[in-house]
């Protein structure tokens, strides 16, 4: 069946990948998604088990690293769109092991530039339709400053306008054109990807197009991740590692609206354009931890507070970013997105998830799993 689009989607086995695959090849009949992803701890085809089947729907297993492959593939399928978000998304193992970030991270989406490039480069002239779309973070703005005012209740914005947070609140937000100001080794390697996205594009004439989320949070997320981690620790009364005090703020973001806002962007983003994705919807990490108890605590019948004493404050982590807080105000007005679920409801769904998906956690979290966890956590 020839298909009207073919999109080269990486990374989609993982936590965001799965819900932008799932996305499009349900939404799209007529567009034939490749998804390839290396499959590392991180990567899990139970995530895609509901559309697996789909006719317009191929899993490639490979690495981002591999240029042949890349090559063969771009060539084989047509490829006229790349989705990448393959990488290593995990901060504290990028404080670890540094290198294998800059390899995936920066050598990855540069093997993936330059095998767009030179397919898009072999076909006619004029040939429309052709998209780089690379998905960065917001952590490579680098930090903002904790400046909530005293007494405020979280979360601390709403969903109200950009320039009424700041009239309320009279702080900074990460906005487009912020100067790049990564501080980990997972930031300083995504900041350079996004970097060398930008410079095919004003070097080669690349059709490509970056933007920058905030924190996500929803199903399938590896527990590695605050929430997850969160969650099934509370489960098997397991302490809750709170690193510092508990006082860093992020921007939470529910991951079916970050795939919804993918969706518009790749079809109706501005080339060359950069546009930041977020809910206004900041805590900081000692209300989100207690929001958590309180919905898993009830759910699984437990009295109110029962799970209050498992928090147990940890070394922080090294170089913490205090707070992060996205200005989506462009690709509100501009492309007329906006988060479809108040926090409140997203959080919901998301314990529920977790709670009755205990297989999916107990598979992860056999084997490898309790090695990292025991190496990361072994001297907080
Ligand atoms: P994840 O760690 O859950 O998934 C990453 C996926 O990439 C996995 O399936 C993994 O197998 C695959 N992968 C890793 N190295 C690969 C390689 N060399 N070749 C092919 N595949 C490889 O990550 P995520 O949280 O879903 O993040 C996806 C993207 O979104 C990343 O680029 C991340 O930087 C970005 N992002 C994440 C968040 C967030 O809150 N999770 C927020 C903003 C941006
Ligand atoms: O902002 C977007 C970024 O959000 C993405 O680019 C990253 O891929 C994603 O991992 C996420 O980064 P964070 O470092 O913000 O997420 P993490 O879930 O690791 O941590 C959230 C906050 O919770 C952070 O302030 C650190 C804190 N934390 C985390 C863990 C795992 C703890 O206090 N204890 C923990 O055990």
């Amino acid at each position: 069946m020839g298909f009207k689009r073919n999109i080269l989607i990486t990374g989609g086995a993982g936590f965001i990948g799965s819900h932008v695959v799932r996305l499009f090849v349900n939404k799209y009949a007529d567009y034939h998604i490749v998804n390839l992803d290396k499959l590392t701890y991180a990567g899990n085809l139970a995530n895609l088990k509901d559309i697996e089947d789909k006719p317009n729907y191929l899993f490639v297993k490979a690495d981002i690293c591999d240029f042949a492959k890349l090559q063969e593939l771009m060539n084989g399928y047509h490829v006229d769109g790349i989705i990448h978000l393959a990488a290593e998304s995990h901060v504290d193992r990028s404080i670890k092991d540094p290198f294998t970030f800059a390899q995936t991270n920066v050598m990855g989406t540069l093997a993936l530039l330059q095998a767009a490039k030179l397919y898009w480069e072999s076909l006619p002239e004029g040939y429309e339709g052709k998209r780089f779309y690379h998905i960065s973070t917001d952590e490579v703005y680098g930090a903002l400053e904790l400046t909530h005012p005293e007494g405020v209740e979280p979360p601390f914005t709403t969903t109200a306008s950009s320039a009424e947070h700041h009239l309320a609140y009279g702080k900074d937000f990460f906005y487009e054109d912020t100067k790049y100001n990564p501080h980990s080794p997972y930031s300083a390697s995504k900041a350079s990807s996004d970097h060398f996205v930008r410079a095919f594009h004003d070097t080669y004439g690349m059709p490509t197009i970056v933007t920058n989320c905030s924190n996500n949070y929803g199903p399938y997320q590896f527990p590695e991740k605050l929430i997850p981690l969160f969650i099934n620790n509370i489960r098997h009364r397991k302490p809750l590692p709170v690193y510092g005090k508990g006082e860093n703020v992020r921007d939470w973001l529910y991951v079916e609206d970050h795939a919804r806002a993918i969706d518009v962007i790749f079809h109706n983003g501005r080339v060359a354009d950069t546009y930041n994705i977020g809910g206004f919807n900041e805590w900081k990490n000692i209300d989100i931890i207690k929001v958590i108890i309180k919905t898993v605590d009830r759910l699984l019948g437990n009295p109110e507070g029962a799970s209050l004493d498992l928090i147990t404050y940890v070394t922080d982590r090294k170089g913490h970013d205090m707070r992060y807080a996205i200005d989506s105000t462009k690709l509100q007005k501009e492309l007329g997105w906006e988060p479809s679920l108040q926090f409140e409801e997203g959080i919901e769904k998301t314990v529920r998830w977790y709670l009755d998906h205990q297989e999916w956690m107990d598979h992860i979290t056999s084997g490898e799993y309790e090695k990292y966890y025991e190496e990361m956590y072994k001297n907080r």
